[in-house]
């Protein structure tokens, strides 16, 4: 039964609704085209993503469950916190073994989830009351280039920025969020992100093109949203998935290609999309990282570096950070 469950909705149909209008109208009326990621992630975006965490060549997911399962209680003893948010949280899965490590540290009084993926967060969450009694769980749904401040301030926080989800901004991105996030944090709350690292460019283009095809449903599942808002006439089968390492910029680009000519309509916009033959459609990026670039853009945004955990063979870390004034 679930108890303690609180949900904040800070996005509603209208919003949304607007805020994917001007993505498509801005994204598909450029050249070349794009779409921001937030789209992916409706209830079978979100499914999709789960599998693929558990695909034999997406290591980041392991990675970062291994470094937790070692190093959690010593972040738990660093953060001193018995609040924890999580941005981007997703299924809460690895969130159990930090919320594991701080009631062992210490009396743990409150989880806040926060993700723009509604459905899937409301039963995450509910999953996480349910398994932790006397836990309050608050989880918080919104975007979290927008929405940063209106996560309620409870406790000393642990702020958990997991499975690499922050490679998935641009650096000017990455660099206003960490600021955003460093005036919304207290001087006892504590930062602690999950970033993948920079490695053989064959295990990272594995990772994002499996041989079973499901990065590219998730990536085509981005086309279907669009049909089922905009009423566009999108046909994924039309599109091939593409992953590419970028070496100059050290990131990974998902791309969605037409190999033929083709024409599409988004009803609802009144808007013609014309794609030429060969044309690529840029639909995300996962940026890779050092550990010193890691606490360099951190400084950058006002925070210092308590400490960094590394798998061994240089897989994935965790930084944990906290603001310097
Ligand atoms: N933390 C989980 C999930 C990572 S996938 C893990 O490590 O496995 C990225 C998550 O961020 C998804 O759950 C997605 O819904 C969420 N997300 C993506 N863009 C977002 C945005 N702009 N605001 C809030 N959540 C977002
Ligand atoms: N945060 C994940 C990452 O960068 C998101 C992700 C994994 C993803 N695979 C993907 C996004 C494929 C788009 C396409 O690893």
């Amino acid at each position: 039964m679930t108890t303690d469950l609180l949900v904040d909705v800070h996005l509603s149909e209208d919003d949304l609704r607007a805020a994917l209008e001007q993505d498509v109208r801005n994204g598909l009326g450029a050249s070349p085209k794009s779409l921001p990621p937030i789209w992916f992630y409706d209830e079978a975006g979100s499914q999709l993503f789960e599998e693929i965490t558990r695909l034999p060549e997406y290591y980041p997911t392991r990675a970062e469950r291994a470094l937790l399962r070692r190093h959690a209680a010593d972040i738990a003893a660093a953060a001193g916190a018995d609040s924890l948010v999580e941005l981007g949280a997703g299924a809460c899965d690895k969130t159990r073994l930090l919320l594991d490590a701080m009631a062992a540290h210490g009396p743990l009084r409150h989880y806040l989830p926060f993700d723009v993926s509604d459905e899937f967060l409301r039963s995450a969450a509910a999953g996480v009351a349910d398994d932790y009694e006397g836990l309050e769980v608050h989880a918080v749904v919104g975007d979290f280039h927008r929405h940063l401040d209106r996560i309620p301030r409870k406790g000393r926080r642990l702020v958990a920025f997991l499975g690499g989800t922050i490679g998935n901004l641009v650096p000017e991105q990455r660099q206003r969020f960490l600021f955003d996030l460093n005036c919304t944090v207290g001087t006892e709350d504590h930062l602690l992100v999950g970033t993948d690292l920079v490695k053989d460019p064959k295990r990272i283009v594995a990772a994002y093109d499996d041989a079973r095809g499901v990065t590219a449903e998730f990536n085509r599942n981005v086309l279907r949203v669009l049909n089922a808002q905009l009423g566009s006439t999108f046909d994924p089968g039309r599109f091939t998935h593409v992953a590419r390492w970028d070496g100059d910029r050290q990131w990974i680009e998902m791309r969605l290609r037409t190999e033929a000519a083709q024409t599409v309509h988004i009803a609802q916009l009144g808007m013609t999309v014309d794609f030429e033959a060969g044309e690529e459609l840029l639909t995300e990026i996962s940026a890779k990282f050092t550990p010193s670039g890691v606490a360099g853009e951190l400084w950058d945004a006002g925070f210092v570096v308590d400490g960094q955990w590394g798998a061994d063979e240089g897989e994935f870390l965790l930084t944990l950070a906290h603001p310097f004034c």
